[in-house]
């Protein structure tokens, strides 16, 4: 299983309702902070590479500026097709740092 390494200090993290794309080396990571939770996904959505950080919260599920598919990210399904999965990534806090498994 890959170790957790540094994704970027815990100030840095967005706030309630909202979304930011981090770069770890050649990846891109939306992390969003729902319910007081951060959640982390691949940042390229799975229908045609919408960049899920630029979307908006909805009802606790990250909607891509694209086309408007909604995604849950703590478990990655999206609503609409069922059928559709983004990657997500565990995310844990480390003193200052926040750290993510990919
Ligand atoms: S690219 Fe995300 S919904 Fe189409």
């Amino acid at each position: 299983m890959a170790e957790f390494v540094k994704l970027a200090a815990k100030s840095e993290m967005p706030a309630e309702g909202e979304a930011k794309e981090f770069l770890l080396g050649w990846n891109a990571v939306c992390v969003a902070r729902i319910n007081g939770e951060l959640c982390a996904a691949n940042n390229e959505c799975v229908h045609q590479g919408g960049p899920l950080a630029d979307g908006t919260i909805e009802g606790g599920k990250i909607v891509c500026p694209w086309h408007g598919w909604e995604f849950d990210l703590k478990s990655g399904q999206a609503t609409y097709p069922s059928s559709a999965k983004a990657t997500v990534y565990p995310l844990k806090v480390e003193g200052e740092d926040v750290l993510i498994q990919m």
